[in-house]
């Protein structure tokens, strides 16, 4: 600053002499908190932004997220028909396991539209009415090269749906499928969690998951497969 600047300083202060100085009160006059507390909140924010970055708009980068064609309320449903899962849920003659049900399971409630459900006049009208298959998303899809079979969890292991579902059997509405962009994996294998916290068995299920429980489970531990190279056990 030059002299004059400082002289022009000094000189508009000089105008307002009637404005008192501030009250200093004796708590602001002790407390120190002039530098600490801004660089605690700019790392707060930073902290929190990253977080939100992280925990919130990443997950909704990186998934996709689907409707089901239809929506469908398994839990009322489930009070129609009469085998519960079994009805729509079965195995064939040969063991294997029929999966999502086929029109053809539908059509003798749904052959016209019954009820007032928008839901039910939609199926009715672009599915059973074209005799088109519903294009169902399938949340637990696994990737082609790997054998799962349900006669064996099922069947041999009396597991119930939950254990690797979750609630879906239960429920009045079919959530939002939500693909992951990266490796196409369904986010119901791939973890519910960013983090990768699994609180239930169903939260993820990867080839680690799978072998967690088969290593719990002692499974093929003493069997021929093990002998031969327990990849093959799920990879054909
Ligand atoms: C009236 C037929 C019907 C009955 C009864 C029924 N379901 Fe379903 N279920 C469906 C349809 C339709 C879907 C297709 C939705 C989808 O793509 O997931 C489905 C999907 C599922 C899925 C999701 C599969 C996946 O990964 O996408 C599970 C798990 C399931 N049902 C479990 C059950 C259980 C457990 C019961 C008995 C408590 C049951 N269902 C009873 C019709 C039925
Ligand atoms: C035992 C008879 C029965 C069977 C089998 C059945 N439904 Fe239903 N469904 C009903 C009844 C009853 C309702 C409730 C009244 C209505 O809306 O028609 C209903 C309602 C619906 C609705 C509207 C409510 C909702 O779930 O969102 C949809 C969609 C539907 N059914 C789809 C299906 C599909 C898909 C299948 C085959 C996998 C199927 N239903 C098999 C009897 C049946
Ligand atoms: C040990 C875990 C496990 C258990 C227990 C289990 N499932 Fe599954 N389920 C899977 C896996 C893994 C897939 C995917 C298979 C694939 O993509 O080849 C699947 C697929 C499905 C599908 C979709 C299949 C398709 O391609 O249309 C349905 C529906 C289903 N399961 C229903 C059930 C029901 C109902 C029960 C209980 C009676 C059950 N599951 C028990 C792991 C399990
Ligand atoms: C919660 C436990 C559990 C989970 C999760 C699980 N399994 Fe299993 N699995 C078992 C048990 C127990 C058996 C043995 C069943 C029997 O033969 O008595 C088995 C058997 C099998 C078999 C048949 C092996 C044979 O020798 O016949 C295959 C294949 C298999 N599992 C694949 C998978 C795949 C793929 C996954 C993951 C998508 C998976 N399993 C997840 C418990 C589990
Ligand atoms: C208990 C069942 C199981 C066993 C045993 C197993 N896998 Fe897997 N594997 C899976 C499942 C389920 C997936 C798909 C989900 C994933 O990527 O984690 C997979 C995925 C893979 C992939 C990735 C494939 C892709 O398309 O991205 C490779 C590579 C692989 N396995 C190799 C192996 C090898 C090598 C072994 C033997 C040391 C083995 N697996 C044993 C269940 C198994």
């Amino acid at each position: 600053m030059t002299t004059e600047e400082l002289a022009n300083e000094a000189s508009a202060k000089d105008q307002q002499p009637t404005t008192p100085p501030p009250e200093i009160s004796p708590s602001t006059a002790t407390d120190d908190n002039g530098s600490g507390g801004p660089i605690i909140l700019f790392f707060i924010l930073g902290l929190a932004a990253s977080l939100i970055v992280g925990w919130v708009i990443f997950p909704q980068l990186l998934y996709s997220q689907k409707k089901q064609p239809v929506d469908f309320n398994h839990a009322l449903h489930n009070e129609l028909v009469e085998d519960s899962c079994e009805s729509c849920h079965f195995f064939r003659e040969d063991g294997s396991y029929s999966g999502v049900p086929k029109l053809a399971q539908c059509i003798e409630c749904h052959e016209e539209v019954n009820g007032e459900d928008p839901e039910e006049a939609k199926f009715v009208n672009a599915y059973v009415a074209n005799n088109r298959e519903v294009p169902w998303l399938i949340y637990s899809r696994q990737p082609q090269n790997v054998f799962f079979s349900h006669a064996a969890h099922v069947k041999m292991a009396e597991m119930d749906c939950v254990t690797c579902h979750g609630h879906i059997g239960e429920s009045e509405s079919l959530k939002v499928y939500e693909e992951n962009r990266i490796s196409g994996y369904s986010r119901d294998i791939w973890g519910r969690n960013i983090a990768g916290i699994k609180r239930n068995s169903w939260d993820r299920m990867k080839m680690d998951d799978c072998a967690e429980c088969h290593r719990n489970e002692g499974v093929n531990q003493n069997s021929v497969q093990t002998l031969r190279g327990g990849c093959f056990v799920c990879h054909h």
